[in-house]
């Protein structure tokens, strides 16, 4: 079945019929929210709020590993993660389907493989996100008629503070195009589990020293309105298909 997590500015799907809703403690705890099922556009669907429903938990406290077993537990297949980032080389208000990711997290659980009694393993994650599963996504933007941004590198930042405009240089140097706080380690974590996993972000702010003018929550929350107003047309086109 196919599962959403939501970020900031996305913590329920208008559309969504709920049929349940799985409230899931793993071994690593309790996820953020309940898991709601449901069906979008006729299609069973599974549904997360990252952040907790209302948004509580800021990035760095986020349980991804109860976040990720408890969607697996519910029954997921395939996860689309929806994240509002800062454009370090992307105009506020694209839509952006990234290929790469640059991981400047520190001290988070970024595995399910940390049990010594069990054997190691190293995933593969040269490609983070699944191919098949973004082709996906494409045919969904354009369904939606949601112009977007096909590529380039999140950059995952610890936060939960913005960066500097040197950070923010430093990223750009590195190859990133844009900047979030909780790519990672959900998307390894979602490989780890072996779920394919894409990510579908909105910029909803230049990033630091991008712009002459101070990031304000208002400029952001402006943004995240009318985008995640295409971001559901575009969840709600893949669900049909
Ligand atoms: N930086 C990091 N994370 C973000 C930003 C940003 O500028 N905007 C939204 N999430």
């Amino acid at each position: 079945m196919l599962a959403f997590i939501g970020g900031t500015g996305l913590t329920r799907i208008e559309g969504l019929t709920l049929r349940k809703q799985h409230a899931i403690t793993t071994r690593f705890g309790e996820a953020s929210a309940p898991v709601a099922e449901g069906e979008l556009n006729g299609a069973p669907v599974l549904f997360l709020a990252r952040h907790g429903d209302p948004h509580v938990r800021l990035p760095h406290q986020v349980n991804y590993r109860a976040n990720m077993l408890a969607l697996k537990e519910a029954g997921a297949t395939e996860i689309v993660a929806v994240n509002a980032v800062g454009g370090i080389s992307v105009d506020t208000g694209a839509l952006v389907l990234p290929e790469q990711i640059i991981d400047y997290t520190w001290g988070r659980d970024g595995t399910f493989f940390d049990d010594p009694d069990e054997p190691l393993v190293h995933v593969d994650f040269s490609w983070p996100f699944d191919a098949a599963l973004r082709e996906r996504l494409k045919g969904a933007l354009a369904a939606a008629g949601a112009p977007w941004v096909d590529g380039g590198c999140y950059a995952a930042t610890q936060g939960p503070r913005l960066e500097t405009a040197a950070e923010i240089r430093r990223l750009e140097q590195d190859g990133n195009t844009i900047v979030g706080m909780t790519g990672m380690p959900e998307a390894v974590l979602a490989r780890e589990l072996q779920l394919p996993y894409a990510m579908l972000s909105l910029v909803v702010n230049p990033a630091a020293g991008k712009a002459d003018r101070e990031i304000t929550m208002a400029e952001i929350e402006a943004v995240l309105h009318g985008g995640m107003a295409r971001v559901r047309a575009v969840l709600a086109a893949l669900a049909a298909h």
